[in-house]
């Protein structure tokens, strides 16, 4: 199958859920949560795009790079380029019964892992489906990174074991579901966590922890007290919270003051190898992609995920080449054209 045909199968299974939209802005599926959209208006979800699309890219090719080097290494493991899967749980809740989630997280973490790359995996209510999805990195020699609530610390700490059993390579805290309904519909207490509760956890393990969920420059450098090994600038998909700024618009700030003291991740509408580049050259280390890999999921398994990562790799090389970018770890804000 090629990537029209995996997207138009998934058209057909998230009917009524997801229109499979030729850009995936969060303008058609606005307010659906559970869905596959941003929360409220969506106005998060759009200003994740909209923040992407106001920079375009200065076109370049005076200089001598034809070869770009698009690799990246990350929590001991080579990456074919700076771009991850994002968790994007759910199977029931969020896309209406289309996919299994254990049928999900096996397309991410394999899918990614084909690609090259690492995928992440959410977590619910159920401790089954966390187990499920230990087991399905476990498999994949650790490429996998399982997204913890933030649970009460001692949940935490207790699925953290879990992971460095599984041996999976790092372990992420989505910090920004403090406020998440269905977990506490559920019964499952999820609160706002203080520095001294992120230094308590990150200290509970020698794996890399993750704090998933920083918008501003002063939590930032919480997270970089706190001993996290790396952040991600991240809205949730617009997921958590109506009238946040996309994630591009804040990143700038947050890189001035945090660059080099932990590493930055940022998710949020990147849906090409050339938002990819546009991040890198605001400061971010690597990027993640969210909603284009449960659609490949859905509607291609492994290979639909593989290969829309793939896509993004043949963007992004020639979007270094077009802009004369040498290295993904040292990119030029220069690239970066807008008014
Ligand atoms: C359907 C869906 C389910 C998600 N589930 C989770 C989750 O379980 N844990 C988590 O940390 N983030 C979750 N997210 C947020 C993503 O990890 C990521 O931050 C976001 O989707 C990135 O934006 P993008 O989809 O526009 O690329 C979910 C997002 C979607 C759309």
């Amino acid at each position: 199958m090629n990537l029209t045909e995996i997207r138009s199968q998934a058209k057909v299974k998230l009917a009524g859920v997801c229109q499979v939209c030729r850009i995936c802005d969060g303008k058609a599926c606005a307010g659906k949560v559970p869905g596959m959209g941003g929360i409220g208006t969506g106005s998060s979800f759009k200003h994740n795009v909209e923040a992407l699309d106001r920079y375009s890219l200065n076109l370049r090719v005076i200089h001598k790079v034809n070869e770009p080097c698009l690799e990246y290494s990350l929590f001991g493991k080579k990456l074919k380029m700076p771009v991850m899967g994002a968790a994007i749980g759910g199977g029931t809740i969020n896309y209406n019964d289309a996919i299994t989630e254990h049928d999900l997280n096996s397309a991410i973490i394999e899918g990614c892992s084909v690609a090259g790359s690492i995928g992440q995996l959410g977590e619910g209510p159920s401790l089954d489906y966390f187990r499920d999805g230990l087991e399905i990195i476990s498999g994949n020699n650790g490429w996998g990174v399982p997204i913890i609530k933030p649970r009460e610390q001692e949940e935490i700490i207790k699925r953290i074991k879990m992971a460095e059993e599984a041996g999976c390579c790092a372990v992420g805290i989505d910090i920004d579901a403090a406020g998440l309904i269905n977990m506490r519909a559920n019964g499952q207490r999820v609160e706002a966590k203080s520095l001294q509760q992120l230094e308590e956890l990150t200290k509970s393990t020698s794996l890399p922890v993750i704090l998933k969920g920083i918008m501003t420059p002063d939590e930032a450098e919480k997270a970089a007290v706190s001993g996290a090994k790396a952040i991600v600038v991240s809205n949730h998909g617009g997921r958590v919270l109506d009238c946040t700024p996309g994630t591009a618009e804040v990143l700038p700030g947050i890189a001035n003051g945090v660059k080099g003291k932990i590493t930055i991740l940022i998710d949020g509408g990147i849906r090409t190898g050339y938002d990819v580049l546009k991040c890198l050259a605001l400061g971010a280390d690597a990027t993640m992609i969210g909603r284009p890999l449960a659609l490949g999921a859905i509607g291609g398994g492994t290979g639909g995920v593989s290969l829309t990562l793939e896509q993004i790799y043949q963007e992004l090389f020639v979007a270094m080449i077009m802009t004369g970018t040498a290295e993904v770890t040292t990119v030029d804000p220069a690239i970066l054209f807008y008014d």
